[in-house]
């Protein structure tokens, strides 16, 4: 079926406009009957962006994610304007090179510096200083005295802490890590830009600033090496020589940046979502044994990574859309994961679900989520502990949600609350 260009435009705006990720249920709404009607959405005529193509269905995301013959990863792994891309380039910054960009070998090769650090069974040996931290954010929701922003409060530096822990940051730099990964990976929200008027501007110096942090930290750790993510990085091999400095600099942004506002946007729109329906706490409650369930359809639902692109290595098809060589597809996680065919009553919320393990948002393939046993420990830990302990939760105003087409989610949840 052919798409007309004012469909083409509105679709291309729905998945680039960071302003239209603040109203999430208008945006399920309309990318649903874009999945129904097109499943491939060619956008051709989006001002400002060369074409692509959308995948709305969940059977053409896994596709095209489990093959890195016909599909690669770029330096170009987010959708942005051509301006953007341009100005970045012409400012001289790198070609960014982190596990998201590379490809084939390259990526085998630099994700296997890490790979065993993110085993089940070494996370798994990290689950005391999880429940640790958890204890902490609990204690911390108690003196908050019945009422707080959760996300801000609670889930938004607990997620930090956890993976500063993971790295071996000290809690005093958290607040300049928060700083400088939202300044490389640019968040849209105007609230987080603060007065930054120039995102390449932005980006360089958060660049500069972070990699003289990570430089620090490397030097220390190649010299008193420690149980902690920030040594294997600072002594990672690659073909029997050490990682190089760029390397080096975009493996330590990937992980800061993928593994924090993630998972807190994960934690904070799923208890958004049991808000709206409290049924869904109590079943929590009453059976502990839905955490881990309850865990995944929070990151089902909330889908925080919003996508990333594959480039076409040759004339191909996707969906019985053809592609050339080239061409570039954007991998919608969240729509794959409402769509209809795979999950029962899609675009239900609930902890029950038996197919949340049907989950898309850790992507696929050879770039599956590397972090994906923190992730789940993370909100399994703090869920458990909430179901546990609260005696009652409710709304105390309107959830916002962050306006970003990258990275996005429920940023402020004000709640009131009483523990047992
Ligand atoms: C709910 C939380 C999270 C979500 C939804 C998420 C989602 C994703 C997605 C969609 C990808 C790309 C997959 C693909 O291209 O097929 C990815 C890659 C990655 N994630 Fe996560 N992530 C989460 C948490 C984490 C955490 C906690 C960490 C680190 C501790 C992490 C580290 C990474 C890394 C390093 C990659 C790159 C892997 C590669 O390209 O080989 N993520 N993640």
């Amino acid at each position: 079926m052919t798409i007309d260009t004012e469909t083409q435009v509105s679709a291309g705006e729905l998945f680039c406009d960071p302003a239209l990720w603040a109203d999430m249920d208008t945006w399920h709404r309309e990318v649903a009957a874009l999945r129904r009607e097109h499943g491939v959405v060619p956008v051709a005529d989006l001002p400002g962006f060369s074409p692509f193509w959308v995948l709305t269905r969940h059977a053409d995301v896994i596709a095209v994610s489990r093959d890195d013959t016909r599909w690669r990863t770029t330096p170009r792994a987010v959708i942005r304007p051509d301006a953007d891309a341009h100005r970045i380039v012409d400012a001289g910054i790198p070609p960014p090179s982190s596990l998201v960009h590379l490809h084939g070998p390259d990526h085998r090769d630099h994700r296997a510096v890490t790979s065993d650090w993110f085993r089940p069974a070494a996370v798994a040996a990290r689950q005391p200083r999880i429940d640790d931290i958890a204890d902490l954010f609990v204690q911390r929701m108690r003196d908050l005295g019945g009422s707080c922003d959760f996300a801000c409060d609670i889930a938004q530096p607990y997620a930090l802490r956890v993976i500063m822990d993971v790295y071996g940051v000290p809690e005093h730099d958290e607040p300049l890590m928060l700083e400088l990964t939202r300044g490389i990976f640019g968040s849209a929200d105007p609230e987080f830009v603060g007065d930054a008027t120039d995102p390449a501007a932005r980006m360089l110096d958060s660049a500069a600033r972070f990699a003289a942090y990570f430089d620090d930290l490397t030097a220390d750790r190649q010299a008193h090496p420690r149980d902690d993510l920030a040594t294997v990085i600072a002594n990672g091999q690659v073909d029997g020589c050490p990682m190089d400095d760029r390397h080096r600099f975009w493996y330590f942004v990937i992980v800061a940046t993928a593994g924090h506002d993630t998972t807190a946007y994960a934690l904070s729109g799923g208890l958004e979502a049991m808000l709206r329906d409290p049924a869904q706490l109590r079943a929590l409650r009453d059976d502990p044994a839905l955490v881990a369930n309850a865990a995944d359809e929070c990151i089902r639902w909330t889908s925080p990574v919003r996508h990333f692109l594959r480039h076409a290595t040759e004339d191909t098809e996707v969906g019985g859309v053809a592609v050339p060589e080239g061409g570039r597809v954007l991998l919608s996680y969240p729509s794959a994961n409402r769509d209809e065919e795979v999950f029962a009553d899609a675009s239900t919320f609930d902890v029950r679900r038996p197919d949340a393990d049907k989950l898309v948002s850790f992507g696929a393939g050879a770039h599956f989520c590397l972090g994906v046993h923190v992730a789940r420990r993370e909100l399994r830990t703090m869920l458990a502990r909430l179901g546990r302990h609260l005696d009652h939760i409710e709304l105390a105003g309107e959830p916002s949600w962050a306006q970003s087409h990258f990275v996005s989610g429920v940023k402020h949840l004000p709640v009131t609350y009483r523990f047992r």
